[in-house]
Protein backbone atom coordinates (compact mmCIF):
# COMPACT_ATOMS: atom_id res chain seq x y z
CA UNK A 1 0.00 0.00 0.00
CA UNK A 2 1.20 3.55 -0.64
CA UNK A 3 0.06 6.68 1.18
CA UNK A 4 -0.42 9.87 -0.44
CA UNK A 5 0.46 12.84 0.54
CA UNK A 6 -1.44 15.47 -2.20
CA UNK A 7 0.48 18.14 -3.66
CA UNK A 8 3.51 18.52 -1.91
CA UNK A 9 6.48 19.76 -2.99
CA UNK A 10 8.23 16.57 -1.57
CA UNK A 11 11.90 15.81 -3.41
CA UNK A 12 14.72 13.60 -2.18
CA UNK A 13 17.42 15.73 -2.32
CA UNK A 14 17.00 18.81 -2.36
CA UNK A 15 19.94 21.53 -2.17
CA UNK A 16 21.12 24.23 0.21
CA UNK A 17 22.30 26.88 -2.07
CA UNK A 18 23.21 30.28 -0.64
CA UNK A 19 22.75 32.89 -2.75
CA UNK A 20 25.38 35.60 -2.46
CA UNK A 21 24.73 39.37 -3.63
CA UNK A 22 25.66 43.00 -3.63
CA UNK A 23 23.46 45.41 -2.84
CA UNK A 24 23.23 48.99 -4.23
CA UNK A 25 26.11 50.64 -1.65
CA UNK A 26 28.15 47.19 -2.29
CA UNK A 27 26.75 45.40 1.08
CA UNK A 28 26.89 41.61 0.49
CA UNK A 29 23.73 39.64 0.86
CA UNK A 30 22.78 36.47 1.18
CA UNK A 31 19.74 33.59 1.30
CA UNK A 32 19.14 30.21 1.73
CA UNK A 33 17.43 28.62 -1.30
CA UNK A 34 16.39 25.13 -1.71
CA UNK A 35 13.96 25.40 -4.47
CA UNK A 36 16.92 25.17 -7.63
CA UNK A 37 18.72 23.00 -10.32
CA UNK A 38 20.68 22.95 -13.15
CA UNK A 39 18.77 23.62 -16.20
CA UNK A 40 20.92 23.23 -19.59
CA UNK A 41 24.78 22.65 -19.46
CA UNK A 42 25.52 26.20 -17.96
CA UNK A 43 22.27 27.59 -16.26
CA UNK A 44 20.84 27.60 -13.30
CA UNK A 45 17.08 27.99 -12.27
CA UNK A 46 15.96 29.39 -8.82
CA UNK A 47 12.61 29.75 -7.69
CA UNK A 48 12.95 33.00 -5.54
CA UNK A 49 10.73 35.54 -4.09
CA UNK A 50 10.56 38.51 -5.68
CA UNK A 51 9.91 40.25 -2.08
CA UNK A 52 13.51 39.43 -0.93
CA UNK A 53 16.56 41.48 -1.13
CA UNK A 54 18.43 39.24 -3.11
CA UNK A 55 16.16 39.70 -5.95
CA UNK A 56 16.57 43.29 -6.32
CA UNK A 57 20.00 43.06 -6.08
CA UNK A 58 19.81 40.71 -8.46
CA UNK A 59 17.67 42.81 -10.85
CA UNK A 60 20.22 45.91 -10.13
CA UNK A 61 23.17 43.93 -10.75
CA UNK A 62 22.52 41.16 -12.64
CA UNK A 63 24.99 38.70 -10.93
CA UNK A 64 25.55 36.29 -8.08
CA UNK A 65 27.07 33.51 -7.13
CA UNK A 66 25.68 30.41 -5.38
CA UNK A 67 27.36 28.72 -3.06
CA UNK A 68 26.79 24.94 -1.85
CA UNK A 69 25.76 25.02 2.30
CA UNK A 70 27.91 22.58 4.07
CA UNK A 71 28.20 21.02 7.54
CA UNK A 72 30.41 23.00 9.16
CA UNK A 73 28.77 26.42 8.44
CA UNK A 74 24.88 24.33 8.54
CA UNK A 75 23.80 26.96 11.24
CA UNK A 76 25.36 30.15 9.02
CA UNK A 77 23.56 28.83 5.94
CA UNK A 78 19.90 28.45 8.14
CA UNK A 79 20.48 31.79 9.74
CA UNK A 80 20.77 33.45 5.84
CA UNK A 81 17.47 31.73 5.54
CA UNK A 82 15.40 33.16 8.38
CA UNK A 83 16.27 37.36 8.74
CA UNK A 84 16.34 39.35 5.92
CA UNK A 85 18.96 41.95 4.51
CA UNK A 86 15.82 44.54 4.35
CA UNK A 87 15.99 44.30 7.96
CA UNK A 88 19.41 43.20 9.11
CA UNK A 89 21.74 44.56 6.61
CA UNK A 90 24.83 43.13 7.97
CA UNK A 91 23.42 39.64 8.24
CA UNK A 92 26.32 38.17 6.34
CA UNK A 93 28.52 39.30 8.74
CA UNK A 94 26.46 38.51 11.70
CA UNK A 95 26.46 34.55 9.85
CA UNK A 96 30.16 34.48 10.76
CA UNK A 97 30.52 35.21 6.57
CA UNK A 98 32.92 36.61 5.03
CA UNK A 99 33.39 37.28 1.46
CA UNK A 100 35.60 38.02 -1.66
CA UNK A 101 34.47 40.05 -5.23
CA UNK A 102 34.15 37.33 -7.55
CA UNK A 103 36.78 37.83 -10.45
CA UNK A 104 33.92 36.57 -13.22
CA UNK A 105 30.44 38.47 -11.89
CA UNK A 106 29.35 41.55 -10.15
CA UNK A 107 28.96 39.59 -7.03
CA UNK A 108 30.50 38.28 -3.47
CA UNK A 109 31.91 34.98 -3.06
CA UNK A 110 31.79 33.33 0.94
CA UNK A 111 35.06 32.73 1.98
CA UNK A 112 33.67 30.08 4.31
CA UNK A 113 31.68 28.24 1.57
CA UNK A 114 34.74 26.44 -0.52
CA UNK A 115 32.64 25.63 -3.50
CA UNK A 116 30.21 27.99 -5.75
CA UNK A 117 28.94 28.72 -8.85
CA UNK A 118 29.37 32.48 -10.95
CA UNK A 119 26.81 33.76 -12.62
CA UNK A 120 25.12 36.55 -14.60
CA UNK A 121 21.19 36.39 -14.40
CA UNK A 122 19.37 35.32 -17.76
CA UNK A 123 16.07 36.29 -16.96
CA UNK A 124 13.70 36.33 -13.86
CA UNK A 125 9.69 36.14 -14.39
CA UNK A 126 7.26 37.75 -11.89
CA UNK A 127 4.80 35.44 -12.33
CA UNK A 128 6.25 32.40 -11.57
CA UNK A 129 9.29 33.58 -9.58
CA UNK A 130 11.61 31.59 -12.09
CA UNK A 131 15.34 33.22 -12.17
CA UNK A 132 17.72 31.57 -14.74
CA UNK A 133 21.11 32.43 -14.55
CA UNK A 134 24.06 31.53 -16.54
CA UNK A 135 27.18 29.91 -14.96
CA UNK A 136 30.04 31.70 -16.05
CA UNK A 137 32.64 30.07 -14.19
CA UNK A 138 32.66 27.15 -11.11
CA UNK A 139 34.82 27.76 -8.61
CA UNK A 140 36.67 25.61 -5.32
CA UNK A 141 38.93 26.17 -2.86
CA UNK A 142 42.17 24.31 -2.85
CA UNK A 143 41.16 22.72 0.32
CA UNK A 144 38.54 20.58 -1.19
CA UNK A 145 40.53 19.11 -3.78
CA UNK A 146 41.84 15.64 -4.55
CA UNK A 147 45.13 14.56 -5.96
CA UNK A 148 43.45 14.69 -9.48
CA UNK A 149 42.66 18.41 -8.78
CA UNK A 150 38.88 17.62 -8.63
CA UNK A 151 36.31 18.35 -6.68
CA UNK A 152 36.20 15.84 -3.62
CA UNK A 153 32.74 15.77 -1.92
CA UNK A 154 33.95 14.00 1.46
CA UNK A 155 35.96 17.03 2.14
CA UNK A 156 33.38 19.25 1.08
CA UNK A 157 30.50 17.76 2.67
CA UNK A 158 27.70 19.21 0.96
CA UNK A 159 24.07 19.28 2.57
CA UNK A 160 20.56 18.52 1.85
CA UNK A 161 17.55 20.39 2.67
CA UNK A 162 14.84 17.69 4.29
CA UNK A 163 11.34 19.85 3.97
CA UNK A 164 9.22 17.09 5.32
CA UNK A 165 11.03 17.02 8.74
CA UNK A 166 12.79 20.63 8.44
CA UNK A 167 16.52 19.21 9.10
CA UNK A 168 19.67 19.23 7.20
CA UNK A 169 21.35 16.00 5.98
CA UNK A 170 24.96 15.51 5.01
CA UNK A 171 25.07 14.02 1.53
CA UNK A 172 25.96 10.17 1.90
CA UNK A 173 28.25 7.52 0.81
CA UNK A 174 29.09 6.10 -3.16
CA UNK A 175 26.76 3.26 -4.35
CA UNK A 176 27.43 3.12 -7.67
CA UNK A 177 29.27 3.70 -10.92
CA UNK A 178 26.77 6.06 -13.36
CA UNK A 179 26.52 5.30 -16.78
CA UNK A 180 28.11 2.17 -15.94
CA UNK A 181 26.30 0.47 -13.47
CA UNK A 182 23.01 -0.22 -15.70
CA UNK A 183 25.32 -1.32 -18.12
CA UNK A 184 24.46 -5.06 -16.17
CA UNK A 185 21.05 -4.59 -17.52
CA UNK A 186 21.15 -3.47 -20.97
C1 LIG B 1 15.96 25.81 4.11
C2 LIG B 1 15.48 27.08 3.44
C3 LIG B 1 15.22 27.07 2.08
C4 LIG B 1 14.74 28.21 1.44
N1 LIG B 1 14.49 28.17 0.09
C5 LIG B 1 14.03 29.29 -0.54
C6 LIG B 1 13.81 29.26 -1.95
O1 LIG B 1 14.11 28.27 -2.65
N2 LIG B 1 13.29 30.38 -2.52
C7 LIG B 1 12.99 31.52 -1.80
O2 LIG B 1 12.52 32.50 -2.38
N3 LIG B 1 13.24 31.57 -0.45
C8 LIG B 1 13.76 30.50 0.18
N4 LIG B 1 14.04 30.54 1.52
C9 LIG B 1 13.78 31.79 2.27
C10 LIG B 1 14.91 32.84 2.13
O3 LIG B 1 16.19 32.27 2.29
C11 LIG B 1 14.71 33.92 3.22
O4 LIG B 1 13.44 34.53 3.06
C12 LIG B 1 15.80 34.97 3.28
O5 LIG B 1 15.66 35.66 4.50
C13 LIG B 1 15.78 36.00 2.14
O6 LIG B 1 16.85 36.89 2.37
P1 LIG B 1 17.02 38.30 1.64
O7 LIG B 1 15.73 39.08 1.80
O8 LIG B 1 18.16 38.95 2.38
O9 LIG B 1 17.33 38.01 0.21
C14 LIG B 1 14.53 29.41 2.19
C15 LIG B 1 14.85 29.43 3.56
C16 LIG B 1 15.32 28.27 4.17
C17 LIG B 1 15.66 28.30 5.65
Amino acid sequence: MRKNFGAKSYLYPKPVLIIATYGEDGTPDAMNAAWGCIADTDQIALYLSASHQTVRNILARKAFTVSVGTAQYETACDYVGLVSGKNVPDKVARAGFHTTRSEFVDAPLIDELPMALECRLISFDEDSELLLGRIVNASADESILNGAGQIDPDKLRPITYDSIHRTYRVLGEVVGRAYSDGKKLQ
